[in-house]
Formats: C-alpha cells, sequence, structure tokens
C-alpha cells in the first residue's frame, strides 16, 4: 500500500481551473480516506464535475496539485490515471450504445487485457485463458449488479436506469480502487435510486472500493456518505459529516430556496 503519510488515498490542494473569464474552482482542497464514500454537493454550475475531470485528466488545472497513492496525477495522461485504478461514471452515461452490455463491461476491461497483449500475441493459449478470465469477471459482476436479464441486450435499448447501471459496471470492470459518481441517481425514479445506492454501499463494504459521488440527491448522500463536502461558486464552503453538513449555516445559505437539503430519509446520527 502507498497510504500516503496524511492517511488520505486522494489529495486535492488548493485546485484552481478557470475556463476564460469563468473561475470553476477557486483553491479548492479535498482529502478522501481510502475506504470512505466521500460525498461532494453543491448547486448546478458550482463545479463538482470540473473536479472529475481535473482528476481522470480531461482537464488541465492552472493551479494546485492531485495526489492519488503517491501519484502525481497531473503529470500523467487520462489513460495512466485509469492505469492507476481510478474509475468514473459520467453525468449523461457515456458507453458504446449499438453494443450490448456484456461487451461493454468487456470493454471496461481494455486497460487489464492491454497488458496481456504481448505475452498474447507469443502465447495464444494463454492470450485465449486471459480473455475467459476477464469474461467470467465481467459476468461476476453483471451478478453483482444484477443484470443477468439485460447482459446480451444493446444498451441503446434499455431505459435510462438501467444504462446508468451498466455504467456503473463498466467503472467496477476496471478493477478500479476508487471510483467517482457524477450523479449516479439523477433521472431515476425511487425504486431505481434505492437500488443504486445499495450497489455503492456494497462495491464500497464488500469490493473495499472507495468511492466519491456527486449527487443533488440529498436522501442518498445523507444516508451513505461517510463524509461530504460542499461546493458553492468553486469555493469549498464545508466539509463534514452528514449531519453537520445539515446545520451547516453556508450550505443552507447556498441552498436557500432550493428544496434539496430536505431529507427524507435515515439520516446518520455521530
Ligand atoms: N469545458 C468548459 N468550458 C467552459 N466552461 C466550463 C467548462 N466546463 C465547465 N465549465 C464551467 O465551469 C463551471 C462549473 O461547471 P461544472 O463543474 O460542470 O459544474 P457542476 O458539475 O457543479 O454542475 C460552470 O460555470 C461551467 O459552465
Ligand atoms: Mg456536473
Amino acid at each position: 500500500m502507498h497510504q500516503q503519510s496524511n492517511g488520505y488515498q486522494l489529495e486535492i490542494k488548493n485546485l484552481s481551473m478557470r475556463f476564460g473569464g469563468i473561475v470553476a474552482l477557486d483553491n479548492v482542497s479535498l482529502g478522501i480516506k481510502k475506504g470512505e464514500i466521500f460525498s461532494i454537493i453543491g448547486p448546478n454550475g458550482a463545479g463538482k464535475t470540473t473536479i472529475y475531470n481535473c482528476i481522470s485528466r480531461v482537464y488541465t488545472p492552472q493551479r494546485g496539485e492531485i495526489t492519488f497513492e503517491g501519484h502525481n496525477i497531473l503529470k500523467l495522461h487520462a489513460h495512466q490515471v485509469a492505469g492507476l485504478g481510478i474509475a468514473r461514471t459520467f453525468q449523461n452515461v457515456e458507453l458504446f450504445k449499438n453494443m450490448t452490455v456484456l461487451d461493454n463491461l468487456m470493454l471496461g476491461r481494455h486497460h487489464i487485457i492491454n497488458c496481456g497483449a504481448i505475452a498474447g500475441g507469443i502465447y495464444l493459449g494463454k492470450a485465449q485463458r486471459l480473455e475467459i478470465e476477464h469474461r467470467k469477471r465481467a459476468e461476476w459482476i453483471i451478478d453483482f449488479l444484477e443484470m443477468e436479464a439485460v447482459r446480451k441486450q444493446v444498451v441503446r435499448n434499455l431505459p435510462f436506469g438501467t444504462q446508468k447501471r451498466v455504467e456503473l459496471g463498466r467503472a467496477l470492470a476496471m478493477d478500479p480502487k476508487i471510483i467517482l459518481l457524477d450523479e449516479p441517481v439523477s433521472g431515476m425514479n425511487l425504486e431505481e435510486t434505492e437500488d443504486i445506492a445499495r450497489f455503492i454501499l456494497d462495491i464500497n463494504e464488500e469490493l473495499g472500493i472507495t468511492c466519491i459521488i456527486v449527487e443533488h440527491d440529498m436522501g442518498v448522500v445523507m444516508d451513505i456518505s461517510h463524509r461530504v463536502a460542499a461546493i458553492d461558486f468553486g469555493e469549498k464552503i464545508a466539509e463534514g459529516t452528514a449531519s453537520e453538513i445539515q446545520k451547516d449555516t453556508e450550505v443552507i445559505k447556498a441552498y436557500l430556496g432550493s428544496e434539496d437539503l430536505v431529507v427524507g430519509r435515515r439520516v446518520e446520527e455521530d
């Protein structure tokens, strides 16, 4: 384990990102511990997705540091970040819509499969064994996320809620150490939302994967998060446990007039 001395698996320090005159992130610092479910909340346009885009190296921030298990992320390319074990899902599902659920999951294993390609060229038998292993892992994930009924279906034909579940599966197929989830339950009905919340808990507890969640559904956030950070206009305005965040005056101010902070379900008490 390359646990950093400060105890954080992923550390963001003084991150600032501008797009022309728009300040999307202003000096944001966050530390996420291994094994945590850490949520980032904030109104639309606050800068949440921009944080993900900096971590996964879609964007290069003007200032700041991002360190994952001792690696300086900002020195790496997007595929190298994925190779470290950082997977993500997107606000608007990004899958190969004309391919089946199973094939999308197999593609999620792409960077792992590539590692065996050289050996595969020399030893055909080994390549075949690897292919079988990858398929087994993809099928295991399909079972884990209860998607057996749709495994051979083309993604395009599935309801949005199921497509989001497939995307979660594709991220899991990368055998990640940490998953960044961008609005995992947006557009879902109550039943689909509860299913996904339960899967996130299982992913965290059974598979030991650290989870970062950007989400507007405060019921889900307050139910499953160990810690929460609130962002407003690109700045971190609060950080703490779910119950601390709900009482925070800065957070309440940022959400004034919005119903997002009304929590309908179990609230963590600690
Ligand atoms: N590629 C981009 N080009 C220009 N502006 C951007 C880009 N990405 C994000 N922004 C701007 O940065 C701010 C934060 O956006 P975003 O991180 O998507 O917010 P959130 O995910 O919290 O809703 C917004 O004002 C948005 O318009
Ligand atoms: Mg967003």
